[in-house]
């Protein structure tokens, strides 16, 4: 037996009990007749002492010669300790110890093993296998078992049934491109990694499952960014026989759960906003609505005198920002800089400084006076102590650059609370989004999507009008989970395949399986995904992903632990009939 208790289970009661430990040295204290060693384990910290008049020789000398991370089993009594340390669990006893075992030595680690280590990002994600026995690392990925328990036990007990799903499969397409897999047996060809399980959930469903989960692993070959890994895992479900309003209804509840049983917090019903109102009113499909500073459209009030800037813009907006009427001239010029950087791009911003008595000072006094001022006060809702920011130009990059603002602003200001948790809905997404690049429609949410029926007509006149049956959940400004009602016929998906630019051989070669089965009794069906890992990171007070998986990739999307990806051998290449031409 390696261990009758762990590292953090030993107490007071336990006093007089002999016990046998297992872990790591966290540190020791070598007083010369005393030595004191803090033995770590997943539970957490027991104290040894070894003492020269009370243990023995060869074990007393042996633990002399321990170092950090050094992996040892001891024997020993439980006492009482001198000087206490309220601070832990085990912090009223120590183990005298009477066997001691070098299970296995260790090399100085590269970084410290503290909550506050010296290491870097780098060498932490090298040694990853060391930064997670650091209690930041470690208590994530607990966090993250927590809540992935609650997931589990909260649809399995509405029925929902966990179904695995391939990984080895054709292209799914949810916008970003697909990891390729060369396969040995069909020479010249390819499986592609499931950007989501979206069409098996749905043959599921034509599959009579009903309602279905998975916690399952996604791929994705997309830029990276704090809230992106190319392997992320979902939370996907799907429901037959439901409208969107079952299915807001009962992942509504999901999170709600999670949010009682995992943060201790009740939280009303949530609001739902359309795309448009969200766009509109926070520049933004995933607004945080965790404080107001929302858009105010200034257009009819700044563009009828001689501005020319205003004047020549589609849309002049701006936001109060609570309690920065006293930003000096240079915060206010750095924030101008920050707007016009090249990520932002805006090509300049205007101010307006709410007095405390009520009057105004702009950087266009010249052409807008007090009546004009107080309008856009009234528009953005400010009030004296304020600051109004103004941005004009194209509708939509004017609304992103002040939802960028609004963003950095609320940072700034302390007003985004890790604790403070404000999920919503956001609805009625436009079923296609113009491709600038290429002037072609696609499919918004994926082209399984069902348009709401009474835009249909629309395709046909202005498609970027036709609103789809889909949804977001937002929390805290992120985009928790997406889902939508499915077209569930076969004519339907095919115009739709239609609408996106495939030809019918092209919709027919890749997902002909899936209208085929839309022909043998396809139920209606909707369901969505959640990214557990946004989630989970969320939940857990922060937004960097990352931190929440065990083995996460860097911002190449590379495994720098066991350095992946890599080349692989002639022979290895010859077998999957894989010419390199580098
Ligand atoms: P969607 O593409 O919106 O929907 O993805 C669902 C959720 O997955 C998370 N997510 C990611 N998390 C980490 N890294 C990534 N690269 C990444 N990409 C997405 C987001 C997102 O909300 N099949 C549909 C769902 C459906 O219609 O049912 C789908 O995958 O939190």
């Amino acid at each position: 037996m390696y261990r009758s208790h762990n590292c953090g289970e030993l107490n007071a009661s336990n006093i007089n009990t002999e016990v046998t430990l297992a872990g790591w040295v966290q540190k020791s204290r070598d007083k010369g007749f005393m030595n004191w060693v803090d033995l770590r384990d997943r539970y957490g910290i027991t104290q040894l002492i070894f003492d020269e008049s009370r243990t023995d020789k060869t074990v007393f000398e042996l633990a002399k010669t321990l170092g950090r991370e050094f992996v040892i089993q001891v024997k020993g009594t439980v006492i009482e300790r001198e000087a206490k340390n309220k601070n832990i669990p085990t912090g009223e006893i120590e183990i005298l110890v009477s066997e001691l075992t070098i299970l296995n030595a260790a090399l100085t680690p590269p970084f410290t093993i503290e909550d506050e280590t010296d290491g870097g990002e780098d060498i932490r994600m090298k040694y990853r296998y060391l930064d997670i026995r650091r209690n930041p690392v470690k208590n994530s990925l607990l966090f993250r078992h927590k809540v992935a328990m609650e997931v589990r036990k909260y649809l399995s007990d509405l029925d929902f049934c966990e179904v695995e799903t391939p990984y080895l499969i054709k292209s799914t397409p949810e916008g970003a491109r697909d990891f390729v897999v060369p396969s040995r047996m069909n020479e010249g060809q390819f499986y592609a990694l499931p950007q989501s399980p979206q069409t098996f959930k749905q043959l599921l469903m034509v599959g009579g499952m009903d309602k279905y989960f998975q916690i399952v692993k996604c791929f994705r070959d997309e830029d990276l960014r704090a809230d992106r890994q190319p392997e992320f895992t979902q939370i996907d479900c799907e429901m037959a026989f439901v409208e969107q309003e079952d299915i807001l209804n009962v992942f509504e509840g999901l999170t709600r759960h999670l949010l009682k049983e995992i943060k201790g917090i009740e939280v009303d019903k949530f609001p739902r906003i359309t795309y448009d109102y969200a766009m509109k009113t926070y520049g933004n499909d995933k607004p945080d609505i965790r404080f107001g500073m929302e858009f105010g459209e200034l257009n009819e009030f700044a563009q009828h005198k001689e501005f020319p800037v205003f004047n020549a813009a589609e849309l002049v907006v701006g936001i109060a920002v609570p309690g920065a009427g006293n930003y000096t001239r240079k915060e206010i010029d750095g924030l101008i800089d920050w707007v016009k950087r090249p990520q932002v791009g805006a090509s300049g911003m205007v101010y307006s400084k709410c007095n405390d008595d009520g009057t105004f000072k702009s950087s266009v006094d010249k052409f807008y006076d007090q009546a004009d001022l107080a309008q856009w006060a009234k528009i953005t809702g400010a009030k004296p102590g304020d600051m109004i920011f103004v941005l004009s130009g194209p509708a939509n990059k004017t609304r992103a650059q002040l939802s960028a603002l609004r963003m950095e602003l609320a940072t700034r200001l302390g007003l985004r609370k890790p604790e403070e948790f404000a999920p919503l809905w956001v609805v009625d997404f436009p079923l296609l989004e113009l491709d600038e690049e290429s002037g072609r429609y696609h499919a918004m949410h994926h082209p399984f999507t069902s348009p709401k029926p009474e835009d249909i007509a629309l395709l046909e006149t202005d498609p970027g009008k036709v609103r789809a049956n889909a949804y977001d959940m937002v929390l805290n400004g992120n985009e928790i989970g997406g889902g939508s009602i499915r077209i569930h016929d076969k004519a339907t998906q095919q115009l739709m395949f239609k609408y996106l630019g495939f030809t019918e051989e092209e919709a027919k070669a890749q997902f002909g399986f899936l209208m085929d089965a839309f022909q043998f009794g396809a139920p209606p069906h909707g369901g969505l995904a959640f990214g557990l890992d946004r989630l989970v990171a969320i939940l857990g007070g922060q937004e960097t992903i990352r931190d929440f998986i065990a083995f996460p990739k860097n911002n190449s999307g590379r495994d720098v632990m066991i350095d992946a990806p890599a080349a692989i051998d002639e022979a290895q290449l010859k077998e999957l009939s894989i010419k390199l031409d580098l």
